[in-house]
């Protein structure tokens, strides 16, 4: 993989990933204090992210997952935004913290706030671990963010495109077709 010519500069290398989300891990730790926040992670980009992060979280933690899909080319959302698996568990009472791999246009994440809300839980927050600057539509409200990148598209960490490059250990700029 390390000589696919797709492959572009580092923009988070492994280390300071780690870092950042350790100090993600304890500031959320010290936010929840006596409470068993529901980590809410949408699929399939942030699995990397939320599995790091939640061991970084002293609490007793709960896990769900949901996924959704956004219309539009592979690079690109439309902010037409689909279901295509729901949460498992009643978000009633519950203080739910959305873990979302990045937020460009943020219309996903509004459309999953809205969606969430409706549910009747005590709080919604959410922890994005990377932001891409200036490129939002709508005011993302986000509690907790790792790292504010320029308004490339990126891979890695989490992050594909067309369901590669997830298991990259960094985050990086891609080089391919579309970018
Ligand atoms: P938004 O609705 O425009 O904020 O897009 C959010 C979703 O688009 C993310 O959850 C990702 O799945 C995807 N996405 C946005 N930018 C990138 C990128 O640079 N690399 C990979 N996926 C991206
Ligand atoms: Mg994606």
């Amino acid at each position: 993989m390390l000589d696919d010519p797709n492959i572009g500069p580092v923009v988070v290398s492994e280390d300071k990933l780690q870092a950042r989300i350790t100090e993600l891990g304890e500031q959320i730790t010290s936010d929840y204090q006596g409470r068993a926040p529901l980590l809410v992670g949408v699929l399939k980009g942030a699995f990397v992210f939320m599995s790091d992060l939640a061991r970084a979280i002293n609490l007793p933690v709960e896990f769900d997952f949901m996924a959704v899909s956004s219309y539009g080319s592979a690079t690109k959302t439309s902010g037409v935004v689909r279901i295509v698996k729901d949460l498992d568990l009643d978000l009633t009472d519950r203080h739910v913290l959305v873990v979302e791999d990045i937020v460009d246009s943020g219309l996903t994440l509004a459309y999953l706030r809205r969606n969430l809300r409706a549910r009747g839980p005590a709080s919604v927050e959410v922890c994005a671990l990377l932001v891409k600057e200036g490129l939002q539509k709508v005011d993302p409200d986000l509690r907790y963010v790792g790292f504010r990148i320029p308004p490339e598209f990126v891979i890695g960490y989490g992050l594909d495109v067309a369901e590669r490059y997830r298991n990259l250990p960094y985050v990086c700029t891609y080089l391919g077709e579309g970018s």
